[in-house]
């Protein structure tokens, strides 16, 4: 059988850990901070989550996901290919620090790189 990706990493947990860590570090960085800038805890929250659910369920997770999708999520916010460079800069250091296999990260950028039309508009 199969082993599904969302197992491999260590399940719900594992990628709350790492979205937590992915979403702060971007907040953090001078690069990226202006898309949070002024936003309020409680929204950040709720999009953490959603990030988390949508992690969860496009890996193989028992996950309802009711956040809208890439594209739309993402329309507007003008996100350059830099800052594109900068947030996978993120997930990798991320990704090592939690000790993420070669497979596994592997596998995670794939996805993640396929999401990158839908995301990166400027
Ligand atoms: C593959 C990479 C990415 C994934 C999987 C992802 C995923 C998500 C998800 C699930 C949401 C919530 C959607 C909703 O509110 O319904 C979201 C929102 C958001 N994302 Fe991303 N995202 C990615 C890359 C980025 C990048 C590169 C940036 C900026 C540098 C970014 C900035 C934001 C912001 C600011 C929101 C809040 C949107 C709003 O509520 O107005 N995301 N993202």
């Amino acid at each position: 059988m199969t082993v599904s990706l969302y197992d491999r990493l260590g399940g719900y947990d594992a990628l709350a850990v790492f979205s937590t860590k992915v979403v702060g570090q971007a907040q953090a960085d001078s690069l990226l901070e202006r898309f949070w800038a002024n936003r309020g805890e409680d929204r950040i929250a709720r999009e953490l989550q959603l990030l988390i659910d949508y992690l969860v369920r496009e890996t193989g997770g028992q996950m309802y996901y009711t956040g809208r999708d890439m594209a739309l999520a993402h329309a507007g916010m003008e996100i350059t290919e830099a800052d594109w460079t900068r947030f996978i800069e993120i997930v990798t250091n991320v990704a090592g620090e939690l000790g993420v296999g070669a497979t596994e990260g592997g596998e995670v950028m794939d996805f993640l790189n396929s999401l990158k039309d839908d995301i990166v508009t400027a």
